[in-house]
């Protein structure tokens, strides 16, 4: 925290009023690292383009140490940029939902932004029902709330090239800000800029002086908080399949021992797992890039005078030093496809004309159908990619900061409860098996891996029980969503045990056929005898003539499901967004509207109300 305040305090307002200089907020709330890669992007290139501004890169988290700080600095804020993704079920990501929640919640402040001009860009998928939801919602507040709206809100789609939405709204952007930024001294605006290629700093170290000063997750566990970047060591006490040899896919159970390491959870949080990248692709990496994999070496995200490197705009690098190997296993993300930025970076370093030229065409507006087709829709790989352009060597300064961006870790939902296993987080995954459209069979990376441990953090959730045990609770949650109502369980039969008198619960539970992926079953049952669970509803979509789903159980239960609502009861989905929790969010509608007699939209502010007071939770991916 004392390290947030710090940077929150070189905040936008840093203002030393008289030097003439402009300053612009450029806010962003990032998950994986894109909003903050474009809002740095943009503030690289607008330092480039405006003398007398200047434009400050600012995490929404640091920015106010306390939330009253918030409306204090944003009031004095003439010029703010926001980079905000959307996640999962509408949510902000981790280190703007207080700021979000901060913003959506005090609608008593009236008019007080009058003096600030601002653009908003989104990030979002627009496979999901909220597609773009916290830019949608930040960009309307603040022209509410007195703000003037430079730009439409930008609404970028990961599903197909952010990349190209981002262009296309810095595009329109530009106009405006050169009519507030620019000065008659700026070099001519149509003036292509060219980002320069981020570089960290390499040195390599001579084996013998390295050996014993690799750092590794087997230590990062002196942390007293772990975090995604800072791990915990655990090991894999248990590991079962949880499907029947009949079914031809597979859903794991694993447990990861947290007993001495410090690590706690609640019911329905969720944990982070780092998992690396199997050997087979580590290797093909090493010869792509020429590496051996002993080299060892250290990274550096500055100068050796301690300037920062690219104007401060690169990440903090990975922990070193370490071998070639051990970073491409386990900082490298080298089986997704590949951004055109990283195109950008390979093509820098190719040393074969033909492979640059086809490298940037592939990464320009003229390449944008063939960049579509043969990287996006055919998932190629970075590392397929590379395979393409074998001449395309870059240093590993360049491969890490331009080309191959951080790993990023899996989040599970937990599907223990503490009170039943305070030293063990359990999880429940399905590992997929895909052949991508090229035919190249896309392998799990969890399976390559002997599995004995992973660094793994917790990250909390506000899917909880209600806190008093005899509120009626209705869960949902087919295939894996079953995940945290299994904690769910674990703990009301903890309290039962422990003496609470338990409200009504039904469990409504899918899955395919009950001979192959009815997972848990037995515990299942055994939790309706012990009377944690009231009544279990299943689902089987491929065992009788028709497709049963989970919606259409709750459709024969509507007047039961009223009555639980009616007297305070909590609805809580879990599983499939982009399907099933939307059918099954539909399905309540419809409950609500027919057996509370409202019409539509009245049902609809039932529901919507039910979900700000927290008793409609989703926990949905
Ligand atoms: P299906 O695979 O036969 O279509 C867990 O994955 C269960 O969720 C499966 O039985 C799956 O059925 C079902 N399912 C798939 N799409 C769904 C949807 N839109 N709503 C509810 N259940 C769905």
């Amino acid at each position: 925290a004392a390290q947030a305040k710090a940077r929150g305090s070189r905040g936008a307002e840093e203002v030393n009023a008289d030097d003439g200089k402009k300053r612009v907020a450029v806010f962003f709330g990032t998950q994986t690292g894109t909003a903050e890669g474009f809002a740095k992007a943009l503030a690289e290139e607008a330092k480039a383009r405006y003398d007398k501004a200047i434009f400050k890169v600012v995490d929404l988290d640091d920015y106010a140490a306390e939330d009253e700080d918030y409306e204090e600095k944003l009031k004095k804020e003439k010029l703010a940029l926001f980079f905000v993704a959307t996640y999962g079920d509408g949510e902000p990501t981790d280190n703007a939902a207080r700021f979000y929640k901060w913003f959506t919640e005090g609608n008593e402040r009236g008019v007080w932004l009058s003096d600030l001009e601002y653009a908003v860009f989104g990030l979002g998928n627009r496979q999901y029902e909220h597609f773009n939801k916290v830019a949608k919602v930040v960009d309307d507040l603040l022209t509410e709330q007195g703000g003037k709206r430079l730009v439409p809100v930008g609404l970028g789609d990961d599903d197909q090239c952010i990349e190209d939405d981002f262009n296309a709204w810095k595009e329109a952007l530009w106009p405006e800000l050169d009519r507030l930024l620019r000065d008659e001294n700026d070099i001519s605006t149509s003036t292509t800029y060219t980002a320069a290629i981020p570089e960290y700093r390499v040195e390599f170290v001579k084996p013998e002086e390295a050996a014993h000063l690799e750092r590794n997750f087997s230590l990062a566990n002196g942390y007293t908080i772990h975090d995604a970047q800072h791990p915990c060591r655990a090991n894999v006490a248990a590991r079962r399949e949880l499907h029947t040899p009949a079914s031809d896919r597979s859903c794991t159970h694993l447990e990861f021992d947290i007993a001495g390491t410090g690590l706690t959870y609640e019911t329905g949080d969720h944990v982070g797992v780092y998992t690396e990248n199997c050997i087979e692709v580590v290797e093909e990496a090493e010869r792509l890039l020429g590496y051996t994999p002993e080299t060892f070496f250290t990274i550096h995200a500055d100068k050796e005078d301690g300037t920062p490197l690219g104007g401060g705009s690169l990440a903090p690098p990975f922990p070193s030093p370490i071998t070639v190997r051990n970073a491409l296993a386990r900082y490298a993300d080298l089986l997704n496809s590949p951004k055109k930025s990283s195109l950008l970076g390979l093509a820098s370093y190719a040393s074969d004309p033909a492979e640059a030229d086809r490298l940037r065409f592939l990464a320009s507006p003229a390449g944008k159908d063939e960049y579509a087709q043969w990287v996006v829709a055919s998932q190629r790989s970075l590392l397929e990619v590379m395979a393409e352009f074998p001449s395309a060597k870059p240093p590993l300064g360049v491969f890490f900061a331009a080309v191959a961006p951080r790993l990023q870790p899996r989040y599970y939902s937990i599907s223990s409860s503490p009170s039943m296993a305070p030293t063990r987080i359990h999880v429940t995954c399905a590992l997929v098996h895909e052949t991508t459209p090229g035919g190249r069979n896309a392998v799990p990376s969890e399976e390559s891996k002997d599995c004995s441990w992973a660094p793994i953090f917790v990250r909390q959730s506000n899917f909880k029980l209600p806190a008093d045990p005899s509120v009626p609770v209705i869960m949902i949650g087919p295939g894996t969503g079953l995940a945290p109502f299994r904690g769910f369980l674990q703990e009301r039969l903890a309290q039962k045990e422990s003496g609470a008198e338990l409200g009504r619960s039904v469990f409504f539970f899918g899955c395919r056929n009950s001979k192959m992926d009815f997972i848990y079953e037995d515990e299942l049952n055994n939790f309706l005898e012990q009377g944690a669970l009231s009544e279990l509803v299943l689902a089987f979509s491929r065992q009788g003539p028709t497709k049963e789903y989970v919606q259409h159980k709750m459709a024969q239960k509507a007047s039961e499901i009223w009555d639980m609502i009616s007297e305070g009861g909590y609805i809580y989905v879990c599983g499939d967004a982009k399907g099933m929790a939307r059918d099954v969010h539909r399905v309540l509608h419809t409950i609500v509207q027919e057996q509370g007699s409202l019409d539509s939209s009245k049902a609809e502010s039932f529901v919507k109300n039910l979900q700000t007071e927290g008793r409609y939770l989703r926990d949905v991916w």
